[in-house]
């Protein structure tokens, strides 16, 4: 695969998109983005939008995702409904995001001669599966339509590599955060959650014991990851597990986060969310032998970056 020109980025004035748009512009890549603003802010692209072609349009649009695509040689599809609840709460309204508006991602890519589209997969759905750390060989245990819908993603993906040809790559992505992860909603991933209600010194809800662990991998990994995953010949067709092989229980994620603020606040404890997951470990090995990645950032250093970004965040306000 040769250097990227021009990318399309859905999804890309999200928490993750509008990192991966950063980037690609600094590797000198040509950048549109398309996202209908449900969940990302045109905010997150404020610095880059003269720089970008923004089109404020929605993936189940095939004509939206036809003018987006229109010369792109890769496309990152980052665009999905991303709370397990929220999936559970709406089976209907979130596969028409997560399933089709895929589908028509990658029918658009194999109609306009798309080189590659890089998938935004994820580690839920290996569910609860005992074998820990998660391997890619594993079979899928979705609990959740979440899971559900990125499985059928990954599914539509190399089938399309098979069938047509277009290169596909999924990467399943542990737990994310980092800089412009919205806290704003119940659904917002937990760090983000946990940052905010420090910074307003405000207890937290903890759902279930606490104990359940995740892999949480800093957000410019992930980003360096996609970029990898854009150009490594020996990507095509894969799926691959992008975290870090270690994990955080929730209890001492709360605790690392009010430390950092000084604040000692006891969380309150409710009943465990439907669909949610016990153990979450990557097994990083894929990733390191078809990539070549390795994450750069230990759990202390993304903590305490994000930790920085929160605070100016919370200055500008
Ligand atoms: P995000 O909500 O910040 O980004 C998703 C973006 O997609 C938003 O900007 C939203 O406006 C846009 N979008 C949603 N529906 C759309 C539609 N119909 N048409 C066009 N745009 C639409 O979330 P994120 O955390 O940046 O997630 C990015 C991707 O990574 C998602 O596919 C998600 O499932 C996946 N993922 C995230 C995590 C994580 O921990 N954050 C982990 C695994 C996988
Ligand atoms: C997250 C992502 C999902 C991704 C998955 C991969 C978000 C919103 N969701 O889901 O897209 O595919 O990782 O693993 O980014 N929790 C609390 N209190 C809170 C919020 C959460 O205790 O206020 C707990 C949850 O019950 C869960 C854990 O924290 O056990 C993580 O929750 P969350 O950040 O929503 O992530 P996942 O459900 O793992």
């Amino acid at each position: 695969m040769k250097k990227i020109k021009k990318a399309l980025v859905t999804g890309g004035a999200g928490f993750i998109g509008s990192n991966l748009v950063d980037a690609l512009l600094e590797a000198g890549v040509q950048v549109v983005v398309l996202d209908n603003l449900i969940t990302g802010h045109r905010s997150n692209l404020a610095e880059v939008l003269p720089k970008i072609t923004f089109i404020e349009g929605d993936i189940r649009q095939r004509a939206d995702v036809e003018d987006a695509a229109d010369g792109c040689d890769v496309i990152f599809h980052e665009a999905a409904v991303v709370s397990v609840p929220q999936t559970v709460e709406d089976p209907i309204g979130s596969a028409a995001v997560n399933e089709l508006g895929t589908l028509t991602v990658l029918d658009v890519a194999r109609m306009q001669k798309t080189t590659r589209v890089v998938l935004a997969s994820s580690c839920a759905l290996y569910g609860d599966d005992p074998v820990q750390p998660k391997h890619e060989g594993l079979p899928a245990r979705v609990q959740s339509p979440y899971a559900l819908q990125k499985l059928s993603g990954e599914m539509y993906a190399r089938l399309y590599c098979k069938l047509y040809g277009l290169e596909t790559i999924c990467l399943r992505y542990f737990n994310v955060y980092g800089p412009r992860q919205d806290p704003s909603s119940p659904y917002s991933g937990v760090i983000s959650i946990f940052m905010d209600h420090s910074a307003r010194q405000l207890a937290p809800k903890i759902y279930g014991d606490g104990q359940q662990s995740r892999d949480f991998v800093f957000v410019k990994d992930v980003v360096r990851a996609n970029i990898l995953a854009a150009t490594a010949m020996a990507a095509n067709g894969q799926v691959i597990n992008i975290g870090t092989g270690h994990t955080v229980t929730i209890n001492q994620l709360w605790e690392t986060i009010s430390r950092l603020f000084e604040i000692t606040i006891p969380p309150c404890y409710e009943s465990r969310r439907p669909g949610d997951i016990r153990l979450s470990m990557a097994d990083v090995g894929k990733a390191g032998r078809t990539l070549g990645f390795e994450p750069a950032y230990s759990f202390e250093e993304g903590i305490k970056e994000t930790f920085e970004w929160y605070g100016r965040r919370r200055n500008r306000k």
